[in-house]
């Protein structure tokens, strides 16, 4: 999947991730020692772990180049590598907790990706992670996919609305069998202030992730008629825009 660039990533999930990241940290309470940011993308979870623990605390990891080089922009003084969750190139028990915000469902295979994190974990340490609750209709793009299954069904068949830990009890699931103990689920929600349906819209314009490939595989046609549909279904004017994730805490 292309992730598109750091700047369209920002304004397209930012908007949402940016305020996540202060209420995910809170999962994992003041671990202590060194802390990792899986999956950093851009470095929004990587930014606020700094502002918390000090960049000398902080490593990050993300397997696409661009977000690393923006999240080695955005956090300087911390370690930011090039790597994927289920290859993590940390020693055993080198950190008082793990993070994945957002990145368990992008993960080719979950249960190492959990797996990995919780052997890079001190034994007590704290392995978290969030998804967005696309399975229950509450995620950021959840209008749009409502839209493109009533115009296009057959596209949504592998979207984000059926991947790992979007739904209630999968992330649990998964923390599991990759063996972390004491897994309690839970959820959070971020709500943000929109001027009107074209503030909403703005960044699909230039929009990254699996978005951005569905809308590149339309017609400019087809892309207007998804448009005006989630138009007819929204306020025209200001509106609070509410996202949940669904989240598990685990110790190793
Ligand atoms: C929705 S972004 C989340 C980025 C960041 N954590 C945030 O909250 O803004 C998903 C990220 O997962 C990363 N990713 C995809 N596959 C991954 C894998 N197997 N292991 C770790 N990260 C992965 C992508 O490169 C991308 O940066």
């Amino acid at each position: 999947m292309a992730f598109g660039d750091a700047g369209a990533y920002a304004r397209f999930m930012g908007r949402f991730s940016e305020p996540l990241a202060p209420r995910f940290a809170d999962l994992a309470g003041e671990p202590g020692g060194r802390v990792l940011d899986v999956g950093c993308g851009p470095g929004v979870l990587t930014a606020e772990l700094v502002r918390r623990h000090g960049a000398v605390r902080v490593d990050a990891i993300d397997p696409t180049p661009g977000f690393v080089a923006a999240a080695r922009d955005r956090c300087p003084g911390v370690d930011v590598r090039q790597g994927a969750a289920e290859d993590l190139p940390y020693d055993d028990g080198s950190y008082g907790a793990s993070y994945a915000q957002l990145v368990v469902h992008f993960m080719k295979d979950p249960v190492r990706g959990i797996a990995e994190m919780a052997r890079v974990t001190r034994p007590g340490g704290s392995v978290a992670a969030c998804v967005w609750d696309h399975g229950g209709g509450r995620g950021p793009l959840t209008p749009f996919w409502a839209a493109v299954d009533e115009l296009d069904p057959q596209q949504r068949a592998d979207g984000d609305r059926l991947s790992v830990g979007s739904r209630e009890g999968d992330l649990e699931r998964v923390f599991g069998e990759a063996g972390l103990v004491d897994v309690e689920g839970g959820e959070l929600s971020v709500t943000i202030r929109l001027e009107s349906f074209d503030d909403w819209w703005a960044p699909f314009e230039e929009p990254a992730g699996s978005v951005g490939d569905y809308l590149a595989s339309r017609t400019p046609d087809q892309v207007a008629e998804l448009k005006d549909l989630i138009r007819s279904g929204m306020p025209d004017g200001p509106q609070d825009v509410t996202a949940w994730t669904w989240t598990a805490l685990g110790r190793v």
